[in-house]
């Protein structure tokens, strides 16, 4: 089984990004072959500054290794390290319906927020499938907010299976269940573009503070008080065992608990987890020629695999 999945590297990675796609990357590296890479190419629909691309850049290289992507069972590399995916990205554009893009909800959104309805943006699910079948990638993990990008890719495969014989494999998103969408500190989907996050490397007073800020309802310290639909407790959840997440429930239910002191015991979660990850960062910074190494690895890998199938491809439209 091929695995592959990638991430823009346009902010700072927070736990929506931890819990929605990194960890389950992170798990399936031990179940398959695994490609995971870091869309700068994508990113730079909503990124226009050569300083601020090569930080972000950097800056989730370090995370994900931080967190526990493994360069000797995972292929990691920067997208813009594997070209061979433009030229793919053109094959299957010509068989792009317009109003398959048009329907992408990501784009409408992208769009309604305000940012630049370029000719980039439009396409930018066609370069997405053009990265998950450059491999052959069976299993795509992902956020719930980017399995339509995953179905377009599947119904682009199909599209070229179709008109020229079979190149490409039909990939399956691949979504967690139980954490499909993270809360952010507002209660609304945790992401960068909301100003809601809670950032995996953030440390000390300014987390605290972030984590005092997530919105709960205005009952007071004695009523008893629903865990199932209250924030604090949705991020609590994903950081505890069972018996820990009964015993805070339990006491939600009872009255008599405030909800700082869910806040206090969701921050002891939240150190408690990343803190190995944060140190495991620290010294990953200070050897960036390590973490280059591995991209150019991770690269050398994919682009073996890319240039193989593009080569296929090329032959299978007639352009050899
Ligand atoms: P953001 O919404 O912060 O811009 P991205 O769109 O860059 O995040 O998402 C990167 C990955 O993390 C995607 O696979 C996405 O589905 C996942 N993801 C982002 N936010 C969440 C969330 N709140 N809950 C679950 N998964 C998420
Ligand atoms: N669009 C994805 C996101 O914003 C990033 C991405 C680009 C991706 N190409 C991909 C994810 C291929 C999985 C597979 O999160």
């Amino acid at each position: 089984m091929r695995i592959l999945s990638g991430i823009q590297p346009s902010g700072k990675l927070h736990i929506g990004n931890y819990f929605g796609m990194m960890k389950p990357a992170i798990e399936l590296q031990d179940q398959g072959e695994a490609y995971l890479f870091i869309a700068n190419y994508h990113a730079m629909t909503t990124v226009q500054s050569a300083d601020v691309l090569r930080s972000m850049t950097a800056n989730v290289a370090l995370d994900f290794l931080a967190c526990g992507i493994d360069p000797e069972k995972t292929a990691f590399y920067r997208q813009s390290d594997v070209p061979e995916v433009h030229e793919l990205a053109w094959l299957l554009s010509t068989l792009t319906p317009m109003g398959l893009l048009e329907r992408c909800h990501s784009y409408k959104d992208k769009v309604a927020k305000g940012i630049a309805a370029s000719h980039g943006l439009f396409a930018y699910p066609v370069l997405m499938a053009a990265d998950i079948l450059a491999v052959n990638s069976n299993v795509v993990p992902v956020g719930r907010d980017q399995k339509q990008h995953v179905e377009v890719t599947r119904d682009l495969a199909i599209r070229f299976n179709n008109a020229f014989g079979k190149v490409f494999t039909i990939p399956e998103p691949s979504i967690r269940g139980d954490v499909a969408v993270v809360p952010g500190v507002d209660g609304q989907k945790m992401s960068k573009s909301y100003d809601n996050t809670i950032e995996i490397f953030q440390e000390g007073k300014p987390l605290k503070k972030r984590v005092m800020k997530i919105l709960t309802d205005s009952k007071e310290l004695e009523d008893p008080k629903d865990p199932d639909t209250c924030n604090v407790f949705a991020l609590y959840k994903l950081l505890s065992a069972e018996e820990e997440q009964a015993e805070l429930a339990g006491r939600y239910r009872a009255g008599g608990m405030g909800y700082g002191h869910a806040k206090t015991a969701l921050l002891e979660k939240i150190n408690e987890h990343f803190a190995p990850m944060r140190e495991k960062r620290a010294e990953l910074a200070a050897d960036m020629d390590y973490v280059n190494d591995v991209l150019c690895n991770g690269a050398k890998k994919a682009s073996a695999l890319a240039r193989k199938t593009l080569q296929k491809a090329r032959q299978a439209v007639g352009l050899e």
